[in-house]
């Protein structure tokens, strides 16, 4: 059987707009991919189709050799596929601790106790400790998220997703919006990612993105152009010319 993610064919329309063409990808247990590409290209679409946000127009997507395209957003967070959080889901009045508290009680589907007066479960407060620990936020543990600095309000949606113990972890553009003094932060984290985890960046900034990722992958108009390390990446005429505009590569 075919262990983690296995997509064929997929492809999907907007009506008469072909966003993504015929992408064949694959995902497994320790990989560290980037998906890269010009605006537009269909990254997001892409993440959104595995994650289950959209239904591909053709094509499979497979999970352990499981085929999951009838599987809603829900269903595929519990076989463990999980994209972050989005900072906006982010409770900026509750402390990062807090914030950490709701989706492990979620996850023992104690919704309902979600309160801040919700008694103190010493499972989950050691595993809020670890959260903490791993992604360098102990020392802010007990501030406002609206206090934190904007990367290290990207630190907690990634520490909440994780949280959710997932197989394949999607991180949309993780380094949006963080000012370049702050990106260490989002690189570090990315570092720090349990190794068995299979991990899929969509970025622009190509310095993290070949810092951190050990395969990439290059979509353009919906298709993928080319898929290789990064020395090939970085090494490849289309690309530079992508990037750097003809003239430059
Ligand atoms: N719900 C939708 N309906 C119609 N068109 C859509 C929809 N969502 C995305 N698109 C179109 O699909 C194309 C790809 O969008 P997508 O957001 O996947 O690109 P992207 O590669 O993530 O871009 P960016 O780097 O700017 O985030 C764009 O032309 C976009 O306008
Ligand atoms: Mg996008």
């Amino acid at each position: 059987m075919q262990t983690g993610l296995e997509v064929r064919g997929l492809s999907k329309r907007f009506g008469g707009l072909t966003v993504s063409e015929n992408i064949d990808f694959d995902l497994a247990a320790g990989d560290r991919k980037a998906l890269i590409g010009p605006n537009g290209a269909g990254k997001s679409t892409f993440a959104n189709l595995v994650t289950g946000l959209l239904a591909p127009s053709t094509g499979t997507i497979r999970f352990d050799g499981q085929d999951i395209r009838r599987l809603n957003e829900e269903a595929r967070v519990r076989l463990g596929i999980a994209k972050t959080f989005q900072i906006t889901t982010l409770f900026r009045k509750l402390t990062v601790r807090e914030n950490l508290r709701l989706p492990l009680l979620e996850r023992q589907r104690r919704g309902f106790e979600m309160s801040r007066a919700a008694h103190r479960d010493a499972g989950i407060e050691a595993e809020i400790d670890a959260l903490l620990q791993q992604f360098a936020l102990t020392s802010l543990a007990d501030r406002m998220v609206e206090d934190l600095a904007y990367g290290q309000q990207r630190l907690i949606e990634l520490a909440l997703t994780l949280a959710l113990r997932p197989r394949i972890l999607i991180l949309d553009e993780p380094a949006a919006g963080v000012p370049s003094s702050e990106t260490h932060l989002i690189v570090d984290a990315i570092e720090a990612l349990p190794d068995d985890l299979a991990v899929l960046i969509i970025e622009h900034d190509m310095e993290l993105v070949f810092r951190v990722a050990r395969s990439i992958v290059v979509l353009v108009n919906g298709r993928i152009l080319t898929e290789g390390a990064p020395e090939e990446i970085a090494a490849n005429a289309e690309v530079r010319e992508l990037y750097l505009g003809a003239g430059h590569a």
